[in-house]
């Protein structure tokens, strides 16, 4: 059932390629520019009217919120605001008919989530979900919605699930754009057949497979780790930091890179293992600067760069290379290697990568 591999997460990382191509199958037409979801034609003038869009999520589906959020506003230009399920329930949040909410889950059933969506429904709003779980509770409490098609996850740490909702979400986001004139006609063509693209280039991700794993035993006693990101890899680094944690209990951290300098800071010397997110597109010369910072303070740089780069190679001490993509697609691709690195950790430190302690993988209690 695992398909010969020693573990369901290692599966499941190993999917994204198909599961990423069932996910935009039938909706995605990147000859015609056409995108086709039931879900979003159907309510287009909602999103279209729309003051603002407000994502609800837990964990990692947070995480493909917040990539949701950068995605929306520079493509569609509307207003994204994302919020922890857990918090915006209990704060008497301001939400109208005009807001359009968006609730991610992959299971579909976390307790949190699904109160989020009872309350902005109770004050108006039209609420859209991204679920993987077909006929789960939050697909059936939502006004409408689009499936990711990632299959069963079993492993407890969500792989998957994470890269066929960001691709759900940029579907969207380029629909709306289309329909918005938001998006020139050559981007928008550019994205459509970039995002087609992006299956061959996790499977060449996946190649970071063997050095994630003479990464992982260099590192596999360390006690902390920090993960820095900027913009569109900003969420990248976070959930690069939740995966490493949850199954490797190793305590990590992901930041943004320039609040490096407003804190964390502190806690690099030569017993820090930073991975920075560092591809060509972007803000380059930014993280360049960032990594300099740490490689002045002694700190151990892990770089996830772009296939050919001279530069970051030459200051960090590990370098993982992924293919190029554009500054907006690349969280698709970056996060391959973060997953991988983190299970070869949490496998060489005899962890159970698959069922880590304390959790569960649908969280229907608060
Ligand atoms: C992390 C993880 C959790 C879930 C979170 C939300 O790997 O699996 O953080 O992402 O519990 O779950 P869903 O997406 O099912 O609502």
């Amino acid at each position: 059932e695992k398909g010969g591999y020693d573990h369901f997460m290692l599966k499941e990382i190993y999917e994204q390629p198909n599961v990423i191509k069932d996910t935009y199958r039938g909706r995605l037409h990147a000859s015609t520019g056409l995108i086709q979801m039931a879900g979003v034609e159907d309510n287009l003038e909602k999103f279209l009217n729309a003051d603002r869009i407000l994502i609800i999520a837990c964990g990692t589906s947070w995480h493909a919120g917040l990539v949701a959020e950068y995605i929306i506003e520079e493509f569609a230009r509307i207003p994204v605001e994302v919020e922890y399920a857990s918090e915006f329930r209990y704060r008497n949040p301001i939400i109208t008919p005009k807001d359009v909410v968006i609730a991610i889950s992959q299971s579909g059933e976390t307790a949190d989530t699904l109160a989020a969506i009872k309350l902005a429904k109770e004050k108006g709003a039209f609420v859209f979900g991204v679920c993987n779980v077909v006929g789960s509770s939050i697909s059936r409490e939502t006004n409408g919605g689009a499936y990711t098609h990632a299959g069963p996850e079993i492993g407890v740490a969500s792989t998957k699930a994470f890269t066929t909702q960001i691709t759900v979400l940029t579907m969207i986001a380029l629909r709306l754009a289309k329909a918005k004139g938001t998006l020139s006609n050559s981007d928008y063509f550019r994205y459509l057949q970039e995002l087609e693209l992006i299956p061959e280039k996790v499977a060449e991700a996946l190649h970071s497979n063997t050095i994630s794993k003479e990464i992982a035993e260099i590192y596999k006693d360390a006690s902390n780790c920090l993960y820095l990101g900027r913009g569109y890899n900003f969420p990248v680094a976070l959930e690069g930091a939740l995966k490493l944690k949850e199954i490797s209990y190793i305590h990590a951290e992901g930041y943004p890179a320039a609040e490096m300098k407003h804190g964390p800071i502190a806690l690099i010397d030569e017993k820090m293992p930073v991975v920075v997110i560092a591809p060509k597109q972007g803000h380059y010369d930014k993280i360049v600067s960032n990594i300099q910072e740490i490689k002045s303070r002694s700190g151990k740089i892990i770089a996830i760069v772009t296939k050919g780069d001279v530069q970051v190679k030459e200051l960090a001490d590990h370098v993982i290379e992924i293919p190029e993509t554009s500054d907006a697609l690349s969280p698709l691709i970056t996060t391959i290697p973060l997953q991988l690195l983190s299970y070869h950790i949490a496998v060489l430190r005899g962890c159970n990568v698959d069922q880590p302690r304390n959790l569960a993988k649908s969280v229907t209690v608060e």
